[in-house]
């Protein structure tokens, strides 16, 4: 890896090296201050490494829109910004701070249903009843003098340059595209009109900053919606280099927007380097230098992608989440310790729900100060039962703290149910998540015994301080009338991706949720299967899953683009001789098939809770074996249980 770690330069700043951590907007405390908690979560990714800090967007102005994250529209704004830079540049990392006009018609609608404002009248993506308010001339004016001051408190607070929040369907972008922008002034029309405003507060920035002060912008370069309005990628091409004549230091280029969500935020289906060729077309017509991203979180592609030329600055937003030490273990070769992000987008989710951002497989990550991992009072001993992803972060976290840790799993391997959603060709990042994570708990020198099903008897007779009960969920299968003399074969979801010879033929998947469709889509990807049905019992598919936007959206676009069929509203009624029977609006039809897979759920595996519950002094039940949920519910309750042991 030696380019990745050579000294770079960004805009004006010269870097130690070509990482970065892209801007992630952060919540702040309600004072809307920088936070202790910002700055020891910007602190801790300098440590790991990373050359430039691009710090998430902070708004200019709240005159016209709330502020989603930080205002940095008053004077005292500039000691906490100076606080966090100062937390970085220790590490030898440079600072730039993303600055926003604002997010328009995709701001959180309040329940008061205030309107902000826009180019034009836009109905708001979150509540359509309410449409964006358009700004007249002198409210634009007003906006470009606070964005000229907002960086100019910035610059006064120590930060490197700042970065123009232009992308992605923001307020900046919204004037940007004809489909938003809709004006007939001279801050519409064509696109120079249409990027007026936005060189403007350039200009302004170079007026309260000078000429040296560096300036890049995030800019969409093609919205990936094949409809007119949205930018194409020769319109993004000709943004960059108006904005390279207007004295731009750097672009950093992005794809997609909010009608294209996974194309903006990526989710656990979308390819590595999925942005590439829209950044290589930008490269062969624009000098100036270069940042992107999306999923350059493998570094052997990383790599290759600075080798190639294609960018100067590798920004990884999800694994510097996931993995603040991404750059240190990648320098030092190890590649298999990275705490890989899965892709689930649970950090979005609940920070738009209200919380602060979380990362799934990394509790820590936003929360360094809150958790601290301490080295327990006790000596003492403790039984982790079960070997999936709660089971190994427990007892990995436990035995970093000086517990005796022993770990038993009742299968020949580790990962639990983990090991089967890993297993589809377009889940890679949950399958190089376990692997790793299997490798640090194999390097961590926790006892593991492997085919060990857990009795009462024998964890008492274990003699431990404390038991963690891991015990994961298993597949349920329902019992469906069988004809007699049927040849069709029946798994449940994990078999159908774990078991190792091929299912052939046609096959019938019961159960259209979350895990239903996947393994369709992997059965269809699999050249000894014909066609592939679901059978689901609501009105439509995936309907009760809750997962972030951009996972929706892409699952369902490789639905839509697969081979495989949907039977909604159907109700199976029995496996047939030669296929699966199901009612649809009082008719009963038939699918053939040769394999019919059960995707109906999952049953916790609880009981031994309460057949110990008196003979341990601490028993502890996390993760899918309180209730089949998620990774995050996992990792972040077997973490604390294992955290808050004495
Ligand atoms: C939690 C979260 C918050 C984000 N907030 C911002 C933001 O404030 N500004 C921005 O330009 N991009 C934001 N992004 C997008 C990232 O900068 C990046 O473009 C995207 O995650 C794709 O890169 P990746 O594949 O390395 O994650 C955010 C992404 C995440 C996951
Ligand atoms: S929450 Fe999920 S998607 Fe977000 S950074 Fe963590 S692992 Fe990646």
């Amino acid at each position: 890896m030696n380019k990745l770690f050579e000294r770079a330069t960004y805009g004006n700043v010269k870097l130690k090296n070509h990482i970065a951590i892209a801007p992630m907007g952060m919540k702040t405390d309600i004072d809307g201050f920088v936070s202790e908690r910002n700055i020891e979560f910007y602190r801790r990714v300098a440590e790991g490494g990373a050359g430039l800090i691009m710090v998430g967007c902070a708004m200019c102005t709240q005159e016209f829109e709330g502020r989603p994250t930080w205002a940095m529209d008053n004077f005292f704004q500039v000691a906490g910004f100076g606080q966090l830079v100062d937390s970085c540049h220790a590490y030898g990392a440079k600072v730039i701070t993303q600055l926003t006009v604002g997010l328009g018609r995709v701001a959180y609608a309040d329940r008061l249903e205030t309107a902000p404002y826009g180019p034009s009248e836009n109905p708001l993506r979150a509540n359509p009843s309410v449409s964006t308010r358009p700004f007249t001339v002198e409210q634009i004016q007003r906006v470009v003098k606070a964005y000229g001051n907002a960086a100019f408190m910035l610059k006064k607070a120590g930060v490197d340059g700042i970065e123009m929040h232009a992308y992605g369907g923001y307020l900046f972008d919204q004037f940007l595209t004809s489909a938003w922008n809709r004006r007939t002034d001279e801050y519409g029309g064509n696109l120079r009109g249409r990027m007026r405003f936005l060189l403007e507060c350039l200009h302004e920035v170079r007026k309260t900053c000078g000429p040296d002060f560096s300036v890049t912008a995030k800019v969409t370069v093609d919205h990936r919606i094949p409809k007119p309005g949205y930018r194409t990628i020769e319109e993004g091409i000709e943004l960059c280099k108006i904005l390279e004549e207007e004295g731009i230091d750097g672009l950093h280029l992005d794809t997609g927007c909010y009608e294209r969500y996974y194309c903006q935020i990526p989710s656990v289906y979308e390819p590595k380097g999925m942005e590439l060729d829209v950044i290589r077309a930008v490269r062969a017509a624009v000098h100036v230098p270069l940042m992107g991203q999306g999923k350059l979180n493998d570094p052997a592609v990383a790599e290759a992608v600075l080798t190639e030329g294609a960018l100067d600055v590798i920004a990884l937003g999800h694994q510097m989440l996931a993995d603040p030490d991404w750059p240190t273990k990648v320098k030092e070769g190890r590649v298999k310790e990275i705490n890989h992000c899965i892709g689930c987008n649970e950090c979005m989710y609940l920070a738009i729900a209200g919380k602060h951002r979380p990362c799934a497989v990394n509790p820590l990550s936003g929360h360094e100060l809150e958790y601290p991992i301490v080295p327990a009072v006790k000596t003492r001993r403790l039984l982790v039962v079960g070997g999936g992803p709660a089971g190994l972060t427990a007892a990995m976290l436990a035995h970093s703290r000086g517990i005796d840790v022993t770990l038993w799993e009742r299968h020949d391997y580790l990962g639990g149910n983990l090991a089967a959603a890993g297993a589809p060709s377009f889940k890679t990042d949950v399958r190089v998540f376990l692997d790793n994570l299997i490798y640090r708990f194999g390097k961590s020198g926790v006892k593991a015994v492997l085919n060990k099903t857990a009795t009462k008897e024998d964890i008492l007779a274990e003699g431990v301080d404390d038991v963690i009960l891991a015990t994961g969920s298993d597949s349920i299968m329902i019992r469906l009338p069988r004809a007699e003399g049927s040849k069709v074969g029946v798994l449940t979801g994990n078999e159908a991706m774990l078991r190792k010879e091929p299912v052939t033929g046609d096959v019938v998947v019961i159960g259209g949720g979350l895990v239903g469709c996947e393994t369709a889509l992997h059965l269809d990807g699999m050249r000894s299967v014909g066609k592939v049905t679901i059978i689901e019992a609501l009105d439509c598919v995936l309907k009760t899953v809750k997962h972030f936007g951009s996972n929706d959206h892409s699952l369902r676009d490789l639905m839509a683009a697969s081979g495989v069929e949907t039977v909604c509203s159907g109700k199976v009624t029995g496996i047939s001789e030669n296929g699966v029977t199901y009612e649809k609006d009082g008719q009963v039809y038939e699918v053939p098939c040769s394999t019919v897979v059960m995707a109906v759920g999952y049953r916790s595996n609880s009981a031994l809770e309460d057949e110990i519950w008196s003979g341990i002094n601490n028993v502890r039940l996390v993760g899918d074996a309180v209730a089949p949920r998620k990774v995050i519910d996992a990792v972040h309750e077997a973490f604390h249980a294992a955290r808050v042991l004495k």
